[in-house]
């Protein structure tokens, strides 16, 4: 089993600094990571902006993105510079943009330019050199496709593989519908860490629960988590006990965590230009599933938007749920709640992006 067990996946406009920062509040050893950041926008751009954090949001690992070995090496050096546990490539992501950049899925077709990236990186840092990718691209997506793709990038000496269990449609699907649309494939993936059993192997996509993840863990090495993290930040509040065997003074209500949160807000609220819903907009999905939601989210919509919100808003948000909500700990009868409301989400979701043409 890997020393990350459970990671939080890459999440482009969610994984920021602020969603990182509360969720330490929850789990202090499952693995975060960045959103995707290109190798362009870190050594043409602004470093601090794109590269700082936290040490409190450590364990966390950088997501890169790019196809350029010495580009992807300059970036892997600064990455420990700054303080980051991992270096992470992105071989997964489908959009466009990234398509036209040769980088992202579409990289999954180049095998040895992959390995290329991973062996520049690893000559000029120490920390792991970790992959992200799918399961196949178009028609290149059978098993042995796959299993060639990790062969070849794992003489490199890549730390690990996390792969989304699914294909992604580089022509006719958006982002949005290649996380849904594609089936997912758990099987492979299964098979591949039973064919090559020295690697590191982590499971990604689709996962809603920690019964399931446990499930996967009987099989790979890792879990990967995305959206459910997202839609639901408090499912990670048993995390370290379950996959860590740690007991960290980790919070146990939603209320402490909101309240936990005020200080950081009043830094960040005093210290940048950003308005109270830059971080509160990762706090939506904290009561998903219990009675007074609904409540909580027009609040925050409605309130949270404007250069005079700030922690005493926030305060009245808390005002419109209820105590049970609020002073509820983690139980199982909320995770049951919560899947059946996540099911009826994703239903939606597909729905909706079955209709949808914009690419996100
Ligand atoms: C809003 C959003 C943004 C994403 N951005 C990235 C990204 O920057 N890099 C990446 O490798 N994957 C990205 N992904 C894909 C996730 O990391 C993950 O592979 C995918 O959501 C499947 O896992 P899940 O079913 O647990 O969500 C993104 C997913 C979502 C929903």
């Amino acid at each position: 089993m890997s020393i990350f067990p459970l990671s939080i996946a890459p999440m482009m406009d969610c994984t920021d600094r602020h969603y990182r920062f509360m969720l330490r509040f929850l789990t202090r050893e499952t693995l975060l990571y960045t959103e995707m950041v290109t190798t362009g926008a870190i050594i043409h751009g602004d470093k601090n902006r794109h590269l700082d954090f936290s040490t409190d949001e450590l364990p966390l690992a950088l997501q890169l993105g790019g196809d350029d070995p010495q580009a992807l090496a300059q970036c892997a050096e600064l990455a420990q510079q700054w303080g980051y546990t991992e270096v992470n490539i992105n071989v997964g992501c489908p959009s466009d943009r990234v398509k036209n950049g040769q980088f992202g899925a579409c990289l999954m077709a180049r095998p040895e330019r992959v390995a290329e990236c991973v062996e520049a990186m690893k000559i000029v840092v120490d920390i792991p050199v970790t992959v992200k990718h799918r399961i196949g691209i178009d028609d290149l997506d059978r098993y042995e496709d796959m299993k060639n793709f990790v062969t070849v990038v794992s003489q490199a000496k890549a730390d690990r593989f996390s792969v989304h269990a699914r294909k992604a449609w580089l022509e006719g699907l958006s982002p949005k519908q290649n996380r849904n649309v594609p089936p997912l494939r758990y099987e492979e993936v299964y098979r591949l860490k039973a064919e090559l059993s020295d690697l590191e192997i982590e499971i990604n996509g689709g996962v809603r629960t920690f019964d399931e993840a446990e499930e996967h863990l009987r099989h790979v090495d890792a879990v990967m988590i995305g959206r459910a993290a997202y839609d639901n930040p408090f499912l990670f509040a048993t995390a370290d006990e379950q996959f860590f065997a740690k007991q960290h003074d980790t919070l146990k209500t939603r209320r402490e965590l909101v309240e936990a949160m005020f200080p950081y807000i009043e830094h960040v609220l005093s210290t940048t230009d950003q308005w109270l819903s830059r971080v509160t907009r990762h706090m939506h999905g904290l009561f998903n599933g219990m009675k007074g939601t609904k409540a909580w989210k027009r609040f925050l919509a409605e309130n949270s938007y404007g250069p005079d919100a700030n922690v005493e808003t926030l305060k009245r948000a808390l005002e419109v749920v209820p105590t049970e909500t609020l002073d509820a700990t983690f139980d199982a009868t909320f995770d049951a709640t919560f899947d059946a409301r996540s099911e009826k989400a994703a239903r939606a979701e597909s729905k909706q992006t079955q209709t949808e043409t914009k690419v996100d």
